[in-house]
């Protein structure tokens, strides 16, 4: 029988049968790794961390570039290493190390090897494809991987998951959706599991005519009405081309067939994630939309700590409103699914077309409908070269990756001209 990472139901083993289980051990420190730690999702660690110190023991941290801020957050929280990405920044790093006894690295072979050291639990939130070797570093040796990084399963979905099942490890959502959906699970088994809903702010344009989304600017993309996040996701969650990688995430997170899973916009995001069961029981998991819940939701598991999340006030709230996503307005959503539907390496190329798009955007070269407008004709492009295939290890998705990024960006002129 095939293994399942811990994360999914399957075998008779809910996470709710897990918690009873396996109970966390009150008195040892939790060895701990953050990977981008000096992004968003890895601050609110930092943050929870910082709160109850003597429950942890900080393996490895790690950054790209931000080697000032890094260092801080090493001695803040006393890392036994701190890995910068790009080597320039190495020396600044270890200047700012200097006389603390912490060890300073880079590359990314050094973030690699940090992955590797023995954590018992990692947090994989670095921002986008190049995230995918150091989580899969932690996956082989059999961590705990909170996994933020959504794009390991949206490049290499059934790859990555078989890999965390094959070594034994546990993978633990971090999106607040999945985290979300994690936990409703429980509540149900399996075969009585009619789908999950996904719920989805829809951003900073969802009210918006067309023609004024043609013109919105990086500043209103960035400014997303729930959530604080990183530039990268600011910017897909107003395309919805977030929640588009998100039910991919879900597809192979928990092994959903497409029709079983749903979105449903949610302008509150105190929903943020719903499971339904054969029987019409909706279960729903809500809170603050404050990422500090669900990462402390996965540092604990199967256990529960104290968070600081302000606390969900329902009476103030008042009003929790739905309505279904409108596709026109935002086509990035259905260009994720039709590459989750067509599978191998589709969603391989559109999150690589996204993050060339994306970036282009951020500096301010194309408009926002380009964004969707690249991604389609990518995917389209390298149909037609037939670069579709499955990728079945790390090289063959990296490998996508790269191809795909140098179509995007070959195509790039002929759509910012289109959609100027
Ligand atoms: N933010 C959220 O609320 C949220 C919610 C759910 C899921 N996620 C997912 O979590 C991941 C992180 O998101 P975020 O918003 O926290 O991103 P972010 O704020 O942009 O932070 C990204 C982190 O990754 C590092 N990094 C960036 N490029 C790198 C590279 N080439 N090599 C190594 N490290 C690199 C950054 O280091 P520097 O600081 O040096 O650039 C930073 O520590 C994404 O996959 C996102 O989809 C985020």
């Amino acid at each position: 029988m095939r293994r399942r990472a811990a994360c999914w139901y399957g075998d008779g083993m809910t996470p709710a049968s897990l918690a009873r289980s396996t109970p966390l051990p009150a008195t040892e420190p939790r060895s701990i790794t953050i990977l981008g730690a000096t992004g968003s999702v890895g601050l609110s660690t930092v943050d929870l961390i910082q709160r109850e110190p003597g429950r942890y023991r900080v393996e490895a941290i790690s950054a790209r570039r931000n080697a000032a801020a890094l260092a801080k957050i090493a001695r803040d929280i006393g890392a036994r290493i701190a890995v910068v990405a790009d080597p320039d920044y190495y020396g600044e790093l270890k200047d700012a190390l200097a006389g603390s006894g912490i060890e300073a690295a880079a590359g990314e072979e050094a973030l690699v090897e940090a992955a590797q050291r023995p954590a018992e639990w990692v947090m994989a939130a670095i921002s986008g494809a190049v995230g995918l070797k150091p989580t899969l570093a932690a996956i082989e040796r059999g961590a705990t991987v909170a996994l933020a990084n959504k794009e390991c399963l949206v490049c290499a979905g059934a790859f990555f998951m078989r890999r965390a099942a094959s070594a034994g490890a546990t993978v633990l959502p971090v999106d607040s959706e999945h985290n979300a959906v994690f936990q409703a699970l429980g509540a149900g088994r399996r075969e009585d599991l009619k789908r999950v809903i996904l719920t989805a702010s829809g951003g900073p344009f969802r009210t918006w005519s067309l023609e004024a989304i043609r013109l919105a600017t990086p500043e209103q993309a960035l400014r997303h009405p729930n959530w604080v996040m990183g530039p990268k996701i600011s910017i897909d969650s107003a395309t919805l081309m977030n929640k588009g990688l998100e039910v991919i995430e879900a597809h192979h997170l928990f092994a959903l067939a497409p029709h079983e899973i749903d979105v449903l916009v949610h302008p509150q995001s105190v929903i943020h994630g719903m499971v339904e069961f054969r029987d019409g029981s909706v279960v729903a998991q809500m809170g603050a939309p404050d990422m500090r819940i669900p990462i402390a939701h996965c540092l604990a598991w199967p256990a529960r700590i104290d968070g600081p999340a302000p606390r969900l006030d329902l009476a103030q709230v008042r009003e929790l409103t739905f309505e279904p996503a409108d596709e026109v307005r935002f086509p990035a959503l259905a260009l994720a699914r039709q590459a989750m539907e067509t599978g191998g390496a589709a969603p391989t190329v559109l999150n690589a077309a996204d993050e060339v798009a994306v970036a282009e955007f951020i500096a301010g070269r194309i408009g926002f409908m380009a964004i969707p407008a690249l991604v389609e004709a990518t995917l389209d492009a390298a149909a037609g070269r037939g670069l579709m295939a499955e990728p079945a290890s790390l090289d063959a998705a990296l490998g996508v990756d790269h191809v795909a990024r140098s179509i995007a960006l070959a195509l790039l002129p002929e759509i910012a001209l289109k959609s100027s």
